[in-house]
């Protein structure tokens, strides 16, 4: 668990285009491996993985922003406001390389389903803060907009998939309910222990 409570975490939210992501995906690669090589949480990987191949986990998103209708993909970063804490913050990749855009510290996607019985459902992934940032409602702040847009493009049921545990609390606090776990869904990052999903849906 995190102790950096300094406060809630200013932050304002911006949508994600195609250009955008491109300039963003190795900010956005270099916040997720710091979760993965600091506090062993499994996201995607397994060790070894590059530098390269966690950049490639966001841009593979990069067409569906374009998409109008069923499949698309919305996407937002929260970034710091001020001048201030931008500089206090530096991005570094798991080369130790510098990132740009330093000051984005959370990111969202609400992906909207592709079948005509299910147009009215959506599915939340990649939230993921900067772990120097946790538990200052950076997350809150991307879910709470997340959920306000979903409903008003008439989503009814989102969906999610979470490591049970420490993300399933988080999301319960937002009212989010647990529908079950499936067991030994995902490996930890070094392949030596699985863990459960939490299966978790939001009627919205
Ligand atoms: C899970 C995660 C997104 C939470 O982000 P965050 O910005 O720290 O969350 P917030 O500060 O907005 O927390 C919102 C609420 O959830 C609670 N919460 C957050 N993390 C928690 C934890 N580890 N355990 C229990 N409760 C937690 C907070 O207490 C807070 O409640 P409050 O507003 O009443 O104080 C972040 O830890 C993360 O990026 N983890 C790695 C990636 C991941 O697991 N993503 C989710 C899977 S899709």
């Amino acid at each position: 668990m995190q102790s950096n409570q300094a406060g809630r975490a200013k932050v304002v939210l911006e949508r994600v285009t195609p250009e955008t992501l491109a300039q963003y995906a190795p900010r956005l690669a270099a916040m997720t491996t710091s979760h993965i090589l600091n506090h062993n949480r499994s996201i995607n990987f397994l060790h070894p993985f590059t530098s390269h191949q966690a950049i490639e986990l966001f841009l593979k998103t990069s067409s569906y922003l374009s998409l109008d209708g069923p499949g698309r993909v919305i996407m937002w970063v929260a970034k710091l406001p001020s001048e201030e804490s931008r500089e206090a913050l530096e991005s570094v990749d798991m080369d130790g390389k510098s990132t740009d855009n330093a000051d984005i510290v959370g990111t969202v996607q609400l992906a909207f389903h592709t079948s005509p019985n299910g147009v009215h459902r959506s599915e939340v992934r990649k939230l993921i803060v900067d772990d120097r940032y946790e538990r200052r409602g950076i997350a809150r702040t991307l879910m709470d907009e997340l959920q306000r847009y979903a409903k008003e493009e008439g989503s009814k049921l989102c969906l999610l998939d979470t490591e049970a545990g420490y993300a399933e609390h988080f999301y319960t606090k937002l009212g989010w309910k647990l529908s079950g776990y499936i067991p030994n869904y995902a490996m930890t990052p070094d392949g030596l222990e699985k863990r459960d999903a939490a299966l978790m849906y939001l009627e919205l």
